[in-house]
């Protein structure tokens, strides 16, 4: 008989870690009501007392999403539990997440405290968690590194508190395959009492081994797995939900364990996460990647043409990929526009319908055929858009390799027109200063990345970058048949990013 693995996501609690990837209420809410449709069996929605825009956007998120289980992060600490309390007591099934450094070193160096203080803590801990919430995890902090002894007291002590999830965590990424495989092996036979509790784990990527980590603690008797759309989350990462969930999939006669993931839901819930977040996927990333399912040696070619599993061990469409053939031009209109969405499984409200055949428009006017990733990236920008203080309504540029470049960019905010002009390194630096003379941010360029979204001269550019503005990192996402209309973009819906957060404009 095959075993159940309960899916817990960290997208919105550990994936938001990522510098630039705060996301503010509305796209909390658009991404846990997709992790719903994917079907994983908890969502941690937040850390609830790290800000009063998170206890917000998981209390609503408590409300609105239906089926997982929604959990709240806290420390081992009575304020922070009231908090995630009072952020999931509304949720048909909720948790809280108490977690408590346990290695000697977070005892030490970070709680500057002792063994028999940190376990007081853990216990008092959960006992009250447990005394507003019906279900309680307990996470033993940077449990890979704990002194073996320590971990199974303080797993036992917790569970006669109540928890009824337990959870040993790699949070530094050191441990390798066999080793954590062991130890989570020795642990069910250290402590009798896991047996009535599940046993998680929750792998970091900084050796690149979360995945291989959590499949070896699966097949040595853990019940969860902690886990991240496209294996996005602090450092180098968590463990990626696809790649688990489609190693158990696809080798199951070697692990004999299965989830309850919808794997149809897979790739539209990546590439939501990637456009909300603004964090794009590796081409050759596993499962969801561009480059995953796509072969260019003539070799392989040759053997797809003949029989798809010459190359390929999974198919396409078990993800969700859809085949791309049909091309809409400026002359579509607007029932050819939407019968092609619906194709592609959007189905948009009115009013973002004709913010999106605008745009469509606009970028077909310029560009002959939209292919469906053309359409699929206007889409996803419209869609996850900011509210927009500051519209982009037209741009001049004056380049040239023996001339300093000057860039005319002109913005619409509430109606109005504002023009202004810059000179920059190059054209992009150029239109960038120029965004910023009108909207008075002076923001640092942290990253950019240009890519073009199909095949040909005239393909859609989508830019992406990463701003300093203030003490915050905020992301933006652009794209246009101009390369540098597409950076411009993104640096606006950066700045708007910016303002929606409650910033400033001049
Ligand atoms: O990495 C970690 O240990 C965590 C805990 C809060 C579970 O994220
Ligand atoms: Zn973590």
């Amino acid at each position: 008989m095959s075993r159940r693995i309960h899916i817990f996501d960290t997208t919105l609690r550990d994936g938001e870690q990522v510098p630039g990837a705060k996301l503010n209420k509305k796209q909390k809410i658009e991404i846990a009501k997709q992790l719903a449709k994917l079907n994983v069996d908890v969502i941690e929605a937040g850390f609830p007392c790290s800000s009063p825009g998170d206890l917000e956007a998981v209390r609503e998120i408590s409300r609105q999403v239906q089926g997982p289980t929604i959990a709240a992060l806290a420390r081992a600490v009575k304020e922070d539990i009231d908090i995630a309390w009072q952020a999931v007591c509304e949720a048909s099934s909720p948790r809280i997440h108490v977690f408590l450094g346990a290695s000697d070193i977070h005892i030490q160096k970070k709680l500057r405290s002792d063994r028999g203080k940190a376990m007081e803590m853990a216990v008092e801990a959960v006992r009250y968690a447990k005394s507003l919430c019906p279900e309680v995890e307990f996470s033993t902090e940077d449990g890979s590194r704990t002194d073996f002894e320590f971990l199974c007291r303080i797993i036992d002590a917790t569970i006669q508190a109540g928890a009824s999830i337990i959870n040993v965590p790699d949070t530094v990424g050191y441990a390798l395959p066999e080793e954590y495989g062991e130890l989570i092996y020795r642990i069910r036979q250290g402590v009798p009492a896991l047996d009535r509790v599940l046993l998680s784990v929750h792998c970091h990527n900084d050796l690149g081994l979360a995945v291989a980590n959590s499949i070896a603690a699966v097949r040595n008797g853990a019940d969860q797995v902690e886990c991240t759309i496209n294996g996005i989350g602090e450092r180098a990462g968590n463990a990626s939900l696809e790649e688990i969930v489609m190693v158990l999939r696809t080798r199951f006669e070697n692990y004999q364990a299965q989830t309850r993931i919808d794997t149809q839901e897979i790739y539209r819930t990546s590439r939501m996460v990637s456009r909300i977040m603004n964090i794009p996927v590796q081409p050759n990333k596993a499962i969801v990647g561009s480059n995953a399912f796509a072969h260019s040696s003539g070799i392989h070619q040759d053997g797809i043409l003949k029989d798809r599993t010459t190359y390929e061990i999974m198919k396409p469409e078990e993800l969700g990929i859809k085949e791309q053939t049909l091309v809409l031009t400026a002359r579509s209109g607007r029932a050819a526009l939407k019968h092609r969405l619906a194709e592609l499984g959007f189905t948009l409200e009115a009013e973002i319908f004709e913010r999106v055949y605008n745009r469509f428009i606009d970028v077909a006017d310029r560009k002959k055929e939209i292919g469906a990733q053309d359409l699929q990236s206007i889409v996803e920008i419209e869609v996850f858009k900011v509210p927009e203080l500051f519209k982009m309504h037209s741009l001049q540029i004056m380049s040239g390799n023996k001339m300093v470049p000057l860039a005319s960019v002109t913005l619409e905010r509430e109606g109005k027109l504002y023009t202004d002009a810059a000179t920059g390194d190059g054209p992009v630096d150029a239109v960038f200063k120029g965004i910023e003379r009108i909207t008075g941010i002076p923001g640092k360029l942290r990253d950019y990345d240009l890519k073009a979204v199909t095949m040909g001269r005239d393909a859609l550019g989508e830019a992406m970058v990463r701003v300093e503005i203030g003490e915050d990192i905020y992301s933006g996402l652009g794209s246009s048949p101009d390369v540098i209309e597409a950076s411009a973009r993104a640096y606006l819906n950066a700045c708007n990013r910016y303002f929606a957060n409650g910033g400033e404009p001049k």
